[in-house]
């Protein structure tokens, strides 16, 4: 065919020099729209990308996927809108992109939201393609991958956009334990929006160029006269260490992106299968790296020493990839392996408010351990804990309710658990901390271990208290009397033998023997077979 004037073919222009009427001329007009695809965005659009720091949709997709083995879904899918005169603006992809390739050589699904195209707002079109594409993730057991960068609901198609937002959280509830959910916050994401990012399992933010907030500064500033900007109202710091909404903060979107490709590499398909393993059989044989553990206890109870010492020194190759690092670090949870199969660490830190539990803590650790169950990862528990975080704000804010969803994750657990006292595990802290009595399979305690209702100081001060009276009214040194008691306290109570004569500890191991014991606890909870009554659901305090 030869014309003068272009054609349209499928509601699009094709150019007057390709001949659709021949198999070349339908070969070159795919062509033609191949390309069209792959610059969706203006020129304008891209560059101003650029300028802010910030890669496009397909560039992010670049970086994720395996080379060459992204496969585009819906790539010529348009919307439908006339409304504001969209109908003369038919970009093809909708403002996303979306499909799946490999990460690692394993399956993904992936959605980029493209900010060059309507801002990467969500209309209809752009709201099916991300369902469509969870769907196939829930469908063929791999994980889904959602890169968002948005101006949230796109405004000219109203109440639709409110819609797809809708059938997405449906979809991230349904998929939520199924297949693992991770978000990659690139840009803004706002109002309902966030809610997305918010129900799947990670949430990763870049340090300066993503925010998420429910109301924006200006809302914020009409309502309640506050002032604040978007970086300290939404920002990736603000996420990563006050509200804990996000679970790493890349210094920049490779680093965002190399952090979500790792934390795949510990994670199953889905939760009918089992995390890859890689590796060897472990060497037991105690080595220097083990013995250093015999002297990282201080003499002092009150003398703090960093957990991180003791999980790396377990961890295959000392590789620790931690989780919220910055959010409530009196606790440390996060992913490594033994002998090749990733086991997820929890942890008490001396080093930071004496590794006291408090309700982000308890939150924070109780997400953790409950993602770990879901993906048929074991959890490796190091105990030193003095107690719950003393003080009314902690009581008022509800660290009974919120608490107790610790005590809830590790109940429910049926992964292998093994659980190593290093040092104090008192109170109802003992109970919290992936005890014998909430179901963990074996417990290990190190001599150091102090396993009691109360520190030794606390308790001297209840106990003998009218002893202590006694001894001041006497004139004889209250200080010297404090201390016989101590001593005596510590020798009948806060030990680790009094837990281990009844089989709360299965044994007690010096330090340099914690990687040997772990190691053939794994091994052998590798068959572990547990479940628990039928019912819809249980009812996590939430
Ligand atoms: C339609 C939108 C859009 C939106 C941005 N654009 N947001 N189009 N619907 N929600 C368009 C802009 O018109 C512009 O088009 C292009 O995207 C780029 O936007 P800019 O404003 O030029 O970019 P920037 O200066 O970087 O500002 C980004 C922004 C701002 C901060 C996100 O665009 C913004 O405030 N947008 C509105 C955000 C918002 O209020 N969304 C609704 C939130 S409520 P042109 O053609 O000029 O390039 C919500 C509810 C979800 O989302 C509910 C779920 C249950």
């Amino acid at each position: 065919m030869s014309t003068t004037d272009s054609h349209a073919i499928g509601g699009t222009d094709v150019p007057a020099d390709i001949d659709t009427t021949t198999t070349a001329g339908k070969l070159a007009d795919l062509k033609r729209r191949v390309a069209e695809v792959a610059n969706a965005g203006s020129e304008r659009a891209v560059e101003k990308q650029h300028a802010r720091g910030k890669k496009t949709a397909r560039e992010r997709l670049e970086m994720l996927l395996d080379e060459g083995s992204f496969v585009e879904m819906d790539k010529y899918a348009r919307h439908r809108s006339t409304a504001f005169g969209q109908d003369g603006n038919r970009p093809y992809g909708d403002g996303v992109v979306t499909g799946y390739g490999t990460v690692d050589g394993r399956t993904v699904a992936v959605f980029a939201q493209d900010f060059t195209v309507f801002g990467g707002s969500l209309g209809e079109v752009f709201g099916e393609k991300i369902c469509k594409v969870m769907d196939f993730a829930t469908k063929v057991g791999c994980p889904v991958v959602g890169l968002n960068d948005s101006g949230g609901a796109r405004i000219q198609e109203g109440v639709v956009s409110l819609g797809l937002y809708g059938e997405i959280f449906r979809r991230n509830v349904h998929a939520s334990g199924v297949v693992p959910q991770i978000s990659l916050v690139m840009g803004p994401c706002a109002g309902g929006a966030v809610y997305s990012p918010a129900l799947t399992d990670f949430t990763v933010m870049v340090d300066g160029t993503s925010h998420m907030f429910i109301t924006g500064p200006d809302v914020i500033k009409t309502v309640t006269g506050e002032d604040v900007g978007f970086e300290e109202l939404g920002g990736a710091k603000t996420h990563n260490t006050t509200s804990g909404v996000a679970h790493h903060m890349g210094t920049d979107e490779e680093d965002a992106v190399e952090y979500v490709k790792a934390l795949l590499s510990y994670l199953p398909s889905n939760n009918l299968e089992d995390p890859p393993v890689f590796g060897e059989e472990n060497d037991l044989e105690v080595t220097d790296d083990d013995r250093a553990l015999d002297t990282l206890v201080p003499d002092s109870p009150n003398v703090p020493y960093d957990m991180h010492e003791v999980i790396e020194r377990v961890l295959d190759d000392g590789e620790f990839l931690e989780v919220q690092p910055l959010f409530a670090p009196n606790i440390v949870v996060g992913f490594g392996r033994v002998e090749g199969r990733s086991v997820g660490v929890v942890a008490n830190n001396p080093m930071q408010f004496a590794g006291t539990l408090d309700i982000d803590a308890s939150e924070k650790a109780a997400r953790f351990v409950r993602t770990c169950d879901a993906f048929n990862v074991p959890v490796l528990t190091f105990v030193d804990v003095p107690g719950f975080l003393p003080g009314t704000d902690q009581e008022w804010d509800g660290i009974i309710r919120r608490g107790a969803k610790l005590i809830y994750a590790y109940a429910e657990a049926t992964v292998p658990l093994v659980t190593v006292i290093t040092r104090k595990a008192y109170g109802g802290a003992y109970d919290v901390m992936g005890s014998k009595h909430l179901g963990a399979d074996i417990n290990l305690a190190w001599p150091t271990a102090q396993i009691a209702v109360m520190g030794a100081q606390g308790a001297v001060n209840i106990l003998y208290r009218k002893q202590l009276a006694e001894a001041e009214e006497k004139g004889e040194s209250v200080d010297e009397a404090r201390a016989r008691f101590v001593t005596q306290y510590e020798e009948a109570l806060a030990n680790p033998y009094v837990a281990a004569e009844r089989g709360y500890v299965d044994t007690v191991i010096t330090p340099s023997n914690t990687r040997m014991n772990v190691t053939r606890a794994l091994r052998a909870l590798r068959t572990k077979r547990e479940t628990l009554p039928p019912k819809k659901h249980g009812n996590i305090p939430l």
